[in-house]
């Protein structure tokens, strides 16, 4: 049942690149995106005038993804929320809005209250849900299915990449819609997304190993810092749970520019800090902060994409993805930090798919 793999866990961040496909061809139609399943109209999408996205742990960071590139392609203002924060907050929602919840399992306690909190308050609501039948599937006014097939390691992998291209297709079509893409832009980002799964195997293929000898000289770390901006600090969230829940290492993630607003002081000799650079325009910003950290002792991993070997001046471990449309960045630089995690976790001989204390499914609050 784990076709040949030791973990669900591995298992299911092998299964990436066809979780992947299969959801973006499931609203691709004739080479464009088509929401007709989903059940938003043109229309639909022209009323939008404020998205919140609402869900709880790695949903939660999907969202904090999504809100940089649907602001960037759509033009739309996003607000990401915890869903255990909105459902007990008094929100004051713009009565056409669009609350998106996202939800892997579609049952989680307090991602459902805030979908009933939505619907009380009138807002149209969209599921991005990857189990049929659930919960949030059917209390949602729309839901987009997410095709990662059954997750069983309680740490998500497959169906946290799916969410993501829910969210890029939505984006897409959304900038496309309200005549913020034209027509070249919109199909040449329909192509990048359509490269995403073979370059996720090919991280796969590529990076495993040097990531297993990586994460076996670290597995006594007690602390690591996951640094980033714009996407890459969500990238950051990410990667820096994926760690924490299976391998038991304190981890954070922190904006890169608020580390000399307090965080800076814990970095000591030999602290580990991973850096994620895949946006051109920050990676200057994010290097310098690497350089402080440095310059305290830390000893720093590098996740940047081909090309910017200069890191190396900085950083000790360098881990590169191939290039892709920045907005897309989180697919790739994801993968290598479920690795990470998921070897961490294996060289200190933990139970990489039932981590301590956590259940798959948080079906109370
Ligand atoms: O089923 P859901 O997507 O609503 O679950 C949300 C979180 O409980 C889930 O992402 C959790 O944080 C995972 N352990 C992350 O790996």
């Amino acid at each position: 049942e784990k076709a040949g793999f030791e973990h669900f866990m591995m298992k299911e961040i092998h299964e990436q690149p066809k979780a992947v496909r299969d959801t973006l061809n499931s609203v691709l139609k004739d080479g464009a995106i088509d929401l007709s399943e989903v059940g938003l109209t043109d229309e639909d999408i022209q009323k939008i005038s404020q998205i919140y996205i609402v869900a709880c742990g790695s949903a939660y960071h999907v969202g904090m993804a999504a809100q940089y590139v649907i602001e960037d392609l759509a033009r739309i203002p996003v607000r990401v929320e915890l869903a255990s924060e909105f459902r007990y907050r008094n929100p004051i929602l713009d009565p056409n809005g669009l609350v998106i919840i996202v939800s892997q399992s579609g049952e989680t306690a307090d991602s459902l209250a805030a979908l009933r909190e939505s619907k009380k308050h009138g807002l149209r609501t969209l599921g991005i849900v990857n189990v049929v039948g659930s919960s949030i599937a059917r209390e949602a006014d729309n839901v987009f299915y997410t095709l990662a097939g059954p997750e069983i390691s309680v740490a998500t992998t497959k169906a946290y990449s799916t969410q993501l291209i829910a969210a890029y297709a939505l984006a897409i079509q959304f900038g496309k819609v309200r005549g913020e893409l034209d027509e070249e832009k919109y199909q040449e980002l329909i192509t990048e997304l359509q490269t995403i799964p073979d370059k996720i195997s090919k991280i796969l293929e590529d990076d495993r190993e040097r990531i297993q000898w990586f994460a076996a000289k670290q597995a006594n770390a007690k602390d690591a810092f996951f640094i980033g901006r714009g996407i890459d600090y969500a990238i950051s969230m990410e990667g820096s749970l994926k760690m924490k829940e299976v391998s038991y290492v304190h981890t954070e993630a922190y904006a890169a520019g608020e580390l000399k607003h307090g965080t800076i002081s814990l970095i000591e000799e030999g602290t580990l800090v991973i850096g994620i650079l895949t946006q051109n325009h920050l990676y200057e910003k994010t290097i310098s902060n690497m350089v402080e950290c440095k310059s305290r002792g830390a000893y720093l991993m590098g996740l940047t994409t081909f090309g910017h070997y200069n890191i190396e001046d900085t950083a000790d471990f360098t881990v590169y993805i191939p290039k892709t449309d920045e907005h897309f960045a989180t697919s790739l630089a994801v993968i290598p930090l479920q690795l990470l995690g998921y070897y961490v976790s294996v060289a200190k001989g933990l139970d990489v798919d039932k981590p301590r204390n956590l259940a798959k499914s948080v079906t109370v609050e």
